[in-house]
């Protein structure tokens, strides 16, 4: 199923067409998939270029690696990440490794890098699908994360599959319109509170 976005402007078709499904065909990643993917999220933007990102991943044809990785799911994500051909844990560098410094933008550059990885599943036809509901704690203790590390999100990476696929309640929110507040409701221009307008 595709869901591109109903926008009030053109926007490039990259940016339309992803989206975060939940039906996925329990199809594994290749290699190079999961490379170009990586590759994707490594020429991120980001301050200084530290580069504060750290994935973990597995794929669906690493069994048992997999399985400990959707097991950091809350269960509700774990019903649904289940069939994803590629799973990732992502996680901020929250110190800058040129001075061990605080790098308060760490969590923002992980946001961009995890975007570049999600519009290129787009291009290659497959979807990316973020997670903030994680155990955090299980995450720290299964993979003995360092301190300076904090483990952000999840994302499920596969090929999109038809909504009968998934359960009574997850079907109707797969095939629930996309939405999104109007740009004048984040968006203002010469006084804080005054909203942007495209009109002159
Ligand atoms: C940081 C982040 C955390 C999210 N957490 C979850 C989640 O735990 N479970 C879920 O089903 N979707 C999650 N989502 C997906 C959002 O619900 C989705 O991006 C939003 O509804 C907009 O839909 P779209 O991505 O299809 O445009 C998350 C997305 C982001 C970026």
């Amino acid at each position: 199923m595709e869901k591109p976005a109903p926008t009030l402007a053109p926007i490039h078709s990259l940016i339309q067409h992803r989206w975060s499904p939940r039906a996925f065909k329990p199809i594994a990643l290749t290699a190079p998939q999961t490379h170009t993917l990586l590759e994707a999220a490594r020429w991120s933007a980001s301050c200084f270029n530290e580069q504060p990102w750290r994935f973990l991943i597995a794929n669906r044809d690493q069994s048992d690696a997999f399985d400990t990785m959707l097991q950091c799911l809350v269960p509700v994500n774990r019903a649904w990440a289940q069939n994803a051909g590629l799973l990732l844990l992502a996680f901020a560098h929250t110190r800058f490794q040129r001075n061990d410094k605080p790098n308060r933008h760490a969590h923002h550059d992980l946001g961009l890098a995890a975007g570049q990885l999600a519009l290129q599943a787009t291009a290659m036809g497959l979807q990316a699908h973020m997670m903030a509901g994680i155990d955090i704690e299980h995450i720290k203790a299964t993979y003995q994360v360092p301190d300076d590390f904090d483990p952000l999100s999840a994302i499920a990476v596969g090929t999109p599959d038809d909504p009968a696929s998934l359960s009574a309640d997850l079907a109707e929110r797969e095939r629930a319109p996309r939405e999104r507040r109007e740009i004048n409701s984040f968006c203002f221009s010469g006084d804080f509170d005054k909203p942007w307008s495209s009109k002159p």
